[in-house]
Formats: C-alpha cells, sequence, structure tokens
C-alpha cells in the first residue's frame, strides 16, 4: 500500500514568505484527489513539494512511511505544456521514460509497451514516429498521459493538464483519464491540481480545497463512490449541485476575506 501522509507540510520559496502553511492531508492509495484552488494559491508548488522537485520548509511528505527525498520514476507526472521533448518523436519521448524505469529491459519489450499504451489513450500507433509539432494540443496531452502510464508509477501528479486543451477535447481527455484510473488494478494514487469546480466533481473521489496563500487546507469533502457524478447527473442531481455550490463558496469566501482585509 502507498499511502500519502503530509504533516505540518510549510513551503517558502524565499526566506519568511511563506506560500503553503501547517497542510496536512493523508490520502490512501488508489484515492482520485483534486487539489481545488484559485490560481496563485500554491497547487503547483503542494505537487512539486509532492514529486519530490522542492524540499519541505517544515514538516512531513511520507510516501508508503518514507519522506520523499526527490524525483522518482514511480511518482509520474503530467504537466499542462505536456513536458514532451520538442526534437523526439512521441515514441521516442515515451521510450525514454521506459529506458529510465526499467533500464535491463529488451527494447523491443518497451517498444511493445510504449505501442501498447499510445493504443490505450486513444491514439493510432503511427503516432510513435510523429514529432510533438505534428501533432494536436489533444494528441500531446494524450502522448503525456501514454509515458505516464506506460512507466507504471503508483503515483500519478497531474497538474492542470487540459487547462490548455478546447472544451471537447477537455471532456474527451477528463473521461479517459478516469477509464484508466478506475480500470487500473491495483488503481494509481492521483493527485490532479485544478481550479475548475466542474471538472473536480467529476474525476475526484477527494477533493480538498486551499486557501489563498500562505494557504492551508480550508475545505475538504468525499464523494462516494455509488455517487459520483456523470456528465449527464453533475448539473442536475440535488446532492451534487449542492456540493458544487460549496466548493464555490469555499473558494470565494476566502478570496472575499482577503480582498476586504
Ligand atoms: N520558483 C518560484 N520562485 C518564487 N516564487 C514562486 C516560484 N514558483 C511559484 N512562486 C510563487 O508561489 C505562489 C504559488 O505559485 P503556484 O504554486 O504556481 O500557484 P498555483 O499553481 O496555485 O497557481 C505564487 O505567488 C507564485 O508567484
Ligand atoms: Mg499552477
Amino acid at each position: 500500500m502507498r499511502d500519502i501522509i503530509v504533516k505540518d507540510l510549510s513551503f517558502a520559496y524565499e526566506k519568511d514568505k511563506w506560500i503553503l502553511r501547517d497542510i496536512s492531508m493523508t490520502v490512501e492509495a488508489g484515492e482520485f484527489v483534486c487539489i481545488l484552488g484559485q490560481s496563485g494559491c500554491g497547487k503547483s508548488t503542494l505537487l512539486r513539494l509532492l514529486a519530490g522537485l522542492e524540499h519541505p520548509g517544515s514538516g512531513t511528505i511520507l510516501l508508503d512511511g518514507s519522506p520523499i527525498k526527490g524525483a522518482s520514476l514511480d511518482r509520474g507526472v503530467v504537466f499542462q505544456d505536456y513536458g514532451l521533448f520538442p526534437w523526439m518523436t512521441a515514441g521516442e519521448n515515451i521510450m525514454l521514460a521506459l529506458e529510465q524505469r526499467f533500464p535491463r529491459e529488451d527494447r523491443g519489450r518497451l517498444k511493445a509497451i510504449a505501442l501498447e499504451n499510445i493504443r490505450r489513450v486513444g491514439l493510432d500507433e503511427p503516432v510513435y514516429s510523429k514529432l510533438p509539432k505534428e501533432l494536436s494540443g489533444g494528441m500531446k496531452q494524450r502522448c503525456a498521459i501514454a509515458r505516464a502510464f506506460s512507466i507504471n508509477p503508483s503515483v500519478l501528479l497531474m497538474d492542470e493538464p487540459f487547462g490548455a486543451l478546447d472544451a471537447v477535447t477537455r471532456a474527451h481527455l477528463q473521461d479517459l483519464v478516469s477509464a484508466l484510473w478506475a480500470r487500473t488494478d491495483p488503481k494509481k494514487t492521483v493527485f490532479f491540481v485544478t481550479h475548475d469546480v466542474d471538472e473536480a466533481l467529476l474525476l475526484a473521489s477527494r477533493i480538498f480545497v486551499l486557501g489563498q496563500s500562505p494557504s492551508h487546507i480550508i475545505y475538504e469533502c468525499s464523494i462516494p463512490e455509488d455517487h459520483r457524478p456523470t456528465r449527464k447527473t453533475q448539473f442536475e442531481d440535488p446532492e451534487i449541485l449542492k456540493m458544487r455550490n460549496t466548493l464555490i463558496r469555499e473558494i470565494n469566501k476566502d478570496v472575499s476575506a482577503r480582498i476586504e482585509d
């Protein structure tokens, strides 16, 4: 089991300018967690700490009982800007991650894994040989998701991955990630950062709201497994609408309180 325990986590990029303050959260293996908050509140910073790209100013982050020491291939990361090297084909980008993750594995076997994941995210095999500039934003993000899943990490960190996509592509990719998460056994623990309440409600099994910087968790809720909204029920189900209103109120309450200060 790969539980994540964040305890009294504080972080500042510059001395005494706290971005995150006293964040505590326990996430069980296999949860789909959405981190919601206004722009600039520290969501990406929290994700970078979980990725091991930054280190806590104080407090701890334990993954499966051990402190996170640095970046590791058992945590896959998907960013908004796709993170594909432009001079490599989509397939070579995926192979690079695979070769780092499985250095002793036969190349042919790794290529088969890359192609399998390209298909899994709804792309055709010829995409393997295409450069990122030859692909649409949605296809690039599908490749980034294929890369993240191909190294089979137990934890997946996604930072506003669909923020730059049009509404229809975004909806397709939300469904894709949701289906990949639900179908993978054992389930991956997902941290998904977004500022979109509806996206969070559609994807998450649990939602944490971060307040304005120096931010801490101002609200938390769980979405029961048997009551997950769908695109159809999302704006009809009274319980979901109530949750949606509460989330919007919580985010804005914190903003208005700061404006009135
Ligand atoms: N590398 C950095 N150095 C200094 N300040 C930073 C750095 N990265 C982000 N910040 C600041 O930290 C705060 C939180 O940023 P970020 O985590 O990117 O927020 P979010 O992802 O919620 O929009 C912002 O005020 C931002 O300007
Ligand atoms: Mg961000």
